[in-house]
This record gives structure tokens, sequence and C-alpha cells, in this order.
């Protein structure tokens, strides 16, 4: 079985140079958000969620425990879901980031995820929704289609207050389901019994 990908802190990568002299000094570093090449500069303490809403005003990316416990602040980086609460943004340099705001493509059509989401319902307050989207997208890039408890797995570390999962879990059934060119629709109603 394909192993379970859960948002977690990043390990850190190399820290090359440009450490300040003082902590209230900034450093300027570069690394890729949506496929762009972006130079920040940020004091060298903040973390990479503060500096993505903070300094690049991508508020899409949520500040939610600051511990590590809900996956609110989920984004991407080179490739696996990871709580950018935990991850210093000094250690961002050279790396590729994706946020919320990259799901749509270039021309605002949403993501097969985003759709099925709307369509279902999965979302309610929706402040948990950009790190569950996110988290799924990783999960349906590794495994197109999952199970239900793959997708359980994949999203543990995400957690809603609102919406009680089950319309999440089956948003990101059926856009998978459609990604794999099924003509499928919303089940009628919920399977699980609740
Ligand atoms: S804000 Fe990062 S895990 Fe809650
Ligand atoms: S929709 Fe409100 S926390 Fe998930």
């Amino acid at each position: 079985m394909p192993r379970a990908v859960t948002p977690k802190a990043a390990k850190p990568k190399k820290n090359t140079k440009r450490s300040p002299k003082r902590p209230n000094e900034k450093v300027h570093l570069q690394f890729t958000v949506n496929g762009e090449l972006a130079e920040v500069a940020f004091l060298p303490h903040h973390t990479l969620l503060e500096v993505l809403r903070e300094d690049m005003g991508l508020t899409g990316t949520k500040h939610g425990c600051e511990l590590g416990e809900c996956g609110a602040c989920t984004v991407i980086v080179d490739g696996k879901p990871v709580l950018s609460c935990l991850m210093l943004a000094l250690h961002a340099e050279g790396r590729e980031i994706e946020t919320i705001e990259g799901m749509a493509d270039a021309n605002g059509v949403l993501h097969p995820l985003q759709e099925a989401f709307a369509e279902l319902g999965a979302a309610q307050c929706g402040y948990c929704t950009p790190g569950v989207l996110l988290s799924a997208k990783k999960l349906l890039d590794h495994t197109p289609r999952p199970s239900l408890i793959q997708i359980k797995e994949a999203l543990a570390g995400n957690i809603c207050r609102c919406t009680g999962y089950i319309k999440i879990y089956e948003a990101v059934e059926l856009a998978a389901a459609r990604a794999a060119g099924e003509k499928a629709e919303p089940r009628k109603e919920s399977v699980y019994g609740y």
C-alpha cells in the first residue's frame, strides 16, 4: 500500500549564506512560489507561514494553532506537504513552494479537487480548506485512485472543526474518479452511514 503523506515539519536543508549579523536584520533569500521565482526580505526568526502571509501577501495559507497540530498552514515544499508554521523561512532557500493561490490554473480554472469541494459543499467556514486541498492534491498526484482509508490517512494531519469530514472524503473520491475519466456524480447519500 502506498505510504500515507501527512503534513509534517520539513527537514532543514543546507543553510547557505547571507545569515544576518543581528536578529533584527532582514535576510534576503530566493525561492520559487507557485512557479515564480521570488526574492524576499524577512526577519531570520520568521516562519515560512509568516513570510508567505505577511511579506508576500499570500493569505490563502491559514494561521491556525502555530503548533504543528491543525494542518491549516499546510503548503507543498519540494513536492511534500509541510506545516509552514514549523518551518523557518530561512530553510526555504532554493526550494519550490506551492500554496493554495497556485492551485487553479493561470486562467483561473479551478483544480478538479476545488470543483468537487465546491460542488459537494465540502467546506463550511473554510479555514481548514486550503490545507486540506493541498494535502489531497499531493495524495492524488501520487495515488490517483485512493481508497477511503488512504484518503483518511492523507488528511489525518488536517483538522476540520466544521464538516465532520464526510463531504471532504467524498469530494476527494469524486475528483479522483473524474480525473480517471469516469463520469462520476456526487453521491445521493453518504455511504459511510452518517
Ligand atoms: S498553524 Fe501550522 S499546524 Fe496549525
Ligand atoms: S470548514 Fe471550518 S474548519 Fe474545516
